[in-house]
């Protein structure tokens, strides 16, 4: 079976707080967007990859992968999950049920190549799928609900990860699995929530903790940071 890539980038960045969405911000003069496409396309072998773009998008026509042959793209939806099903509609016809769609946030432009090829070794033979993760390394609270937060109990976190991407799943299973809360109302951040949410059990594959999704300003001088580590 082919893989297919498939990068949300329809997002409005509002945490950010800039004058453009964040993926068209730029770490050492390229926007975020072009880096992240660049980097896992040149990583791995895709047949295809397709990117929703917001409506309202008037950027993407000045970006490097607007000239790049190997990328198509389609009209996002309102909230990632939306994005991210109207990708896989626009690639009906050309993946196939049981090919492998690869979902990598346009965010996360320091995914390292090791982990893109660990990932998908990794689960080349599992049913499900799964995802890029890392263990959570801070100790965690559960809060009161009243007005002025109090700890209620310290959590255990020997079984707790952070949900990262690229999230690997088979095309047709996972377009049933958007479909399926779309339709319950069920309202998910991630393609593992989604699968979980039609009984399916993801993998969690170990991935490196600096493979952040840039959300705020400070993660801009950040993700600038590890880039040049790397
Ligand atoms: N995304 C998308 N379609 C949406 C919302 C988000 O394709 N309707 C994409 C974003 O462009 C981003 C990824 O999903 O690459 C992760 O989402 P997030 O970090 O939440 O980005 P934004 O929604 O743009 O940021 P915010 O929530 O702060 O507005
Ligand atoms: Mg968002």
């Amino acid at each position: 079976s082919s893989f297919w890539l498939v990068v949300p980038a329809a997002g409005i960045g509002q945490r950010m707080n800039a004058e453009c969405p964040k993926q068209y911000l730029r770490i050492n003069n390229r926007f975020i967007l072009d880096i992240t496409l660049s980097r896992v396309l040149d990583s791995l072998s895709f047949k295809g990859c397709m990117v929703p773009l917001n409506s309202q998008d008037q950027w993407w026509p000045a970006s490097e992968s607007a000239r790049d042959g190997r990328i198509q793209t389609c009209v996002g939806g309102r909230e990632r999950a939306d994005s991210v099903l109207s990708a896989l509609l626009a690639l009906e016809g050309q993946a196939r049920n049981d090919d492998w769609i690869l979902v990598h946030d346009a965010a996360r432009p320091c995914v390292h190549p090791e982990d893109l090829n660990r990932l998908v070794v990794a689960l080349a033979a599992h049913p499900v799928g799964g995802l890029l993760a890392a263990p959570v390394a801070d100790t965690l609270k559960l809060a009161s609900d009243g007005a002025v937060p109090e700890v209620c109990e310290t959590v255990d976190r020997s079984r707790l990860w952070r949900a990262l991407t690229p999230q690997m799943f088979r095309f047709g299973a996972l377009k049933q699995a958007l479909l399926l809360c779309l339709d319950h109302g069920q309202s998910i951040t991630d393609e593992s929530s989604a699968m979980e949410f039609s009984g399916k059990m993801p993998a969690l594959v170990e991935g490196r903790p600096d493979n952040i999704k840039i959300t705020v300003p400070s993660d801009l001088a950040l993700a600038e940071f590890i880039l040049g580590r790397q």
